[in-house]
Order: structure tokens, then sequence, then C-alpha cells
């Protein structure tokens, strides 16, 4: 039996991946921040099959215990400060996180058990500005946020302790993906949360910024196979994960729309634009300059030719399936919630 060790399992990709690792039958053990109310986040339906250390990304000595602890075969580092819209509000978190804290894990590893296979998740923001269509392992980075550069950092240094003591250290370049488990501020969840509660009569209107900046959203499910082939192979190498399909937000809030029976209808332009209920007239969405970001990745597009290759990987869950149960799943949890408030 394999021993794993997955930092950040309590967020979205963390419990797909454990969900993957026990089914396939390893030890899985992840780390966790200690809350002053204990919170396994996404974990919670599995907490009992899982071995929990209590570390921090930014505390080198909790790592090394970590390893010493799971003696982990392979170690995926999910960790992070992930929303790129807080990286503004805190840079220097986000790189103590996102940058430093990969050189913590990599440490870890080097010094209790440098055999263990490492997964870093690295990420399409690197590309910012991109500099080419679509984007492969080849294109050059231009990262247009503190998130960015922080996890080019790690993604670099991954890429250095593999050259330097020949550690089995892979990047993943995952582009936008997505689920029912997404947290709320990113711009998917918040629009399918959004759609439920304004069908079910709760919500009148969402507000959103940059309508136009265009995402290659796929799947956390199909993504998370992708990290576990990476770890399999002979040898290491990074890797870009997308679908090759990329989507404006516009495009998403109408295919959410569209499946609980809304056509929605456009006016306006920039911070004036509006999304208009098309039976009723009702507006729906409104656009709010405070969700616009100091820069923004404008579009993002990527070429999974080498995964398909090398890896076998493919996706299986298209965009109208994601979108489909996210809204699903949003419309069962609204509904329990007014259940439950109905009840009061
Ligand atoms: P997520 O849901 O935000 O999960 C992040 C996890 O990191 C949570 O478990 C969080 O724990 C943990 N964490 C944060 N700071 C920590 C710290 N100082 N020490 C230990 N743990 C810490 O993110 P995700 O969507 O699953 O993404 C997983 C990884 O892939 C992240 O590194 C993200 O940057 C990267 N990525 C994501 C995407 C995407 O589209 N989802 C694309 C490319 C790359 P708490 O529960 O305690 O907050
Ligand atoms: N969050 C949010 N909220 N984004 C909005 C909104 C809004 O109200 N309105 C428009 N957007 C736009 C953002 O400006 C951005 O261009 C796009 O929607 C997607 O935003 P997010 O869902 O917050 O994701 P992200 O692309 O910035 O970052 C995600 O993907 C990266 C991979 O490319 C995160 O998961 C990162 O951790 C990940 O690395």
């Amino acid at each position: 039996m394999k021993n794993t060790l997955i930092t950040g399992i309590t967020g979205q990709d963390g419990s797909y991946l454990a969900e993957l690792l026990l089914e396939k039958g390893y030890n899985v053990y992840g780390i966790m921040r200690r809350k002053s109310v204990v919170d396994y986040g996404n974990v919670e339906h599995i907490k009992d099959k899982i071995h929990f250390i209590y570390a921090d990304m930014t505390d080198v000595i909790s790592l090394i215990s970590a390893m010493r602890i799971s003696q982990a075969d392979e170690v995926y580092n999910l960790a992070a400060q992930s929303f790129v819209a807080t990286s503004w509000e805190q840079p220097i978190a986000t790189a103590d996180i996102d940058a430093a804290g990969v050189t913590n894990m990599l440490e870890a590893i080097r010094t209790v058990k440098p055999s263990a296979h490492f997964y870093q998740a690295s990420t399409s923001e690197m590309f910012g500005l991109v500099q080419e269509m679509p984007q492969t392992e080849k294109t050059p980075f231009y990262p247009r946020s503190p998130y960015g550069v922080a996890k080019l950092y790690g993604h670099w240094i991954t890429k250095n302790y593999r050259e330097s003591y020949g550690l089995y250290a892979c990047s993943g370049i995952l582009f936008n993906h997505e689920s029912e488990r997404r947290g709320k501020e990113f711009v998917t969840r918040k629009i399918t949360d959004a759609v439920a509660r304004i069908k079910q009569g709760i919500q009148e209107y969402m507000e959103l910024g940059n309508m136009d900046s265009k995402r290659d959203w796929g799947h956390s499910k199909d993504y998370v196979r992708a990290m576990w082939l990476m770890l399999q192979q002979e040898t290491p190498d990074d890797y870009v994960i997308a679908t090759n399909e990329t989507r404006t937000v516009r495009e998403f809030v109408e295919t959410a729309f569209a499946h609980v029976g809304i056509q929605v209808k456009w006016q306006g332009e920039g911070v004036d634009e509006v999304g208009i209920n098309a039976e009723n007239g009702q507006v729906i969405v409104k656009v709010n300059k405070k969700f616009f970001r100091p820069a923004e990745v404008d579009v993002l597009l990527g070429n999974p030719a080498k995964a398909e290759e090398k890896l076998g990987w493919t996706r299986e869950i298209p965009f109208a399936e994601l979108v489909t149960r996210m809204v699903d799943n949003d419309m069962s949890l609204v509904a329990e919630e007014i259940k439950i408030a109905n009840l009061k």
C-alpha cells in the first residue's frame, strides 16, 4: 500500500484527489491548518478515511514532521492562497504560502524522503498577458497578479530541485477547473449560486466584474486524474492540462441561466452593461467596477496535446455538463436552505 501526502486536502482539488487515491488503495495523509472551529472543508464526508496532520506551508518544521509521519511515496502540493483577487490585498501572505511554501515542501521531502514523487500545482495564471495562442508548455510566462508571480516562483523552484537534486518533481500547469465544490468567490460558482437564488426568488440580481474575460474551463474531477498520472511516469516532466476551448464570463452566465429556463438579453457596454430576463424584463445581472482587477488576464486557452499523448489523459466532462452539474447542485442547496428557513 502506497502512502500519499496531500497539502490543501480541504480544498476543491484536494477533496477530489483524496477520493481518487482512496479508491486506488492509497493510505491518504492530508495536512490541515489549525482553526478556532475545526473545519474539514470539502473532505468532511470522507474524514474518517484520512489521516490528518496539522501543518502550514509557511512552517517548514511542520512539513518535515508531516513527511516523517506520513512517509509519503507521493506528495501533492495543492495548498495555496488560490484566489487571484485576494493576492493584491495579501501579497506577502500569498508569496509566503504560494512561493516560499513550495521550497519548504521540497526541503521537507529532500530531508526526510528524497525518493518521494512530488506534484506542484502550477497554473495558467503564469501565462497572464498571453504571449501566444493557445498556450503550451513552451509558451513564455508573463504573470499579471501577485498570485501569478508567486506561482511562477513555485513552478521554477520545482524545476530547479528536479535539476539540482534529481528529485522526481513535476508541475501541472492547470487551466481553470471548477466543480460543485468550488469556493463561492470564484466567478463560476458565484454565478451558479446566484442563478439558483434568482430562479427560486430569493435574490433579485447578481453583480459581476469583467464580463469579457475568457477562460478555459474544465471540471476538477478530470484534472486531479492528470495529477496522479504525472506521478506514475518513468521520468518527471511538466504538463499543460486544459480543454482547448475558451469562453467569456458572459457565455458562462448565459449557459447557467439557460439551464433553468431563463434567457438573458444584454444591454449597454462595460460598466453600464446589464443582463435582462428576456421573459419579464427584470434586470438579473449588473456590472460593478468593484469586481474588476488592477491587472487582468484577458484570455486563457490551453493546448493539452502533450498530456493527451504522453499521459493518455483525456477530459471526460464537457463544458455544458460542468455548468449543468454546478447549477443543479446549487438549485438543490438553495431549495434546502429555503426549506430550513421556512421551517423556523
Ligand atoms: P482551494 O479550494 O482554494 O484550496 C486551497 C487549499 O489550500 C485549502 O485546503 C486551504 O486550506 C489550503 N491552504 C491555504 N493556505 C494554506 C497554508 N498556509 N498552509 C496549508 N494549507 C493552506 O484551491 P483549489 O481550487 O483546490 O486549487 C488547488 C491548487 O491548484 C492551488 O494551489 C491552486 O492555486 C492551484 N490551481 C487551481 C486551479 C483552479 O482552477 N482550481 C488552476 C490552477 C492551479 P484551508 O481550508 O485551511 O483554507
Ligand atoms: N471572482 C470573480 N468575481 N471573477 C470575476 C467576476 C466576479 O464577480 N466578474 C468577472 N470575473 C472575471 C475575473 O476578472 C477573471 O477574469 C475571471 O472572471 C475568472 O475569475 P476567477 O473565477 O476568480 O478565477 P481566476 O481565473 O482569476 O483564477 C482561477 O484560475 C486560475 C487558473 O487560471 C483560480 O482558481 C486560480 O487559483 C487558478 O490558478
